[in-house]
């Protein structure tokens, strides 16, 4: 099972790169949108980011879902770890809303949201470790 943990590792790094980065490049997004007034470098990279991170959150998932079963059992803490992880997964969604929305040229959150929504999954990232490492049922 250490592979398993191992490859679980990977990929949920992999997925929080882009959990923390494309809501902060969509601000540097429209700035380059509002200068260039089409389609820029910027878009397509925080796109590439927000596909490639998907993919390794379902591995991510499906490997924390298997660890969860084969070796813990599904112990009360792994629900509320698979509860929180859900939370941040909407999270994840809704920032790709925002970002098939930026892709049709159309920039509806403000900047202050934007970080505000950045810092939100801070705090629920911080509250997974929390749940795996104290494990507190
Ligand atoms: C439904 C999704 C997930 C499930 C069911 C799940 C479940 C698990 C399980 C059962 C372990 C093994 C714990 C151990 O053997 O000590 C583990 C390890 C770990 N998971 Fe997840 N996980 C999920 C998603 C995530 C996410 C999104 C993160 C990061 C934000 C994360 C971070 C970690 C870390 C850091 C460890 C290593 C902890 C240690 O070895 O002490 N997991 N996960």
């Amino acid at each position: 099972m250490d592979w398993l943990k191992i490859i679980h590792l990977l990929c949920v790094m992999g997925w929080m790169t882009s959990v923390f980065a494309v809501p902060r490049a969509i601000i540097y997004w429209k700035k380059e949108h509002d200068r260039l007034g089409e389609f820029g470098p910027t878009g397509d990279l925080t796109i590439r980011l927000y596909r490639f991170s998907a993919m390794l959150a379902v591995i991510g998932i499906l490997t924390g879902l298997w660890l969860a079963w084969a070796v813990w059992d599904f112990a009360p803490w792994t629900h509320i770890k698979i509860a929180v992880v859900t939370i941040l997964a909407i999270h994840y969604v809704w920032t790709g809303k925002i970002v098939m929305r930026a892709k049709r040229g159309e920039f509806r959150e403000s900047e202050f949201f934007l970080r505000v929504f950045n810092e939100i999954s801070v705090v629920f990232t911080i509250a997974i470790l929390w749940v795996v490492v104290v494990k507190p049922f």
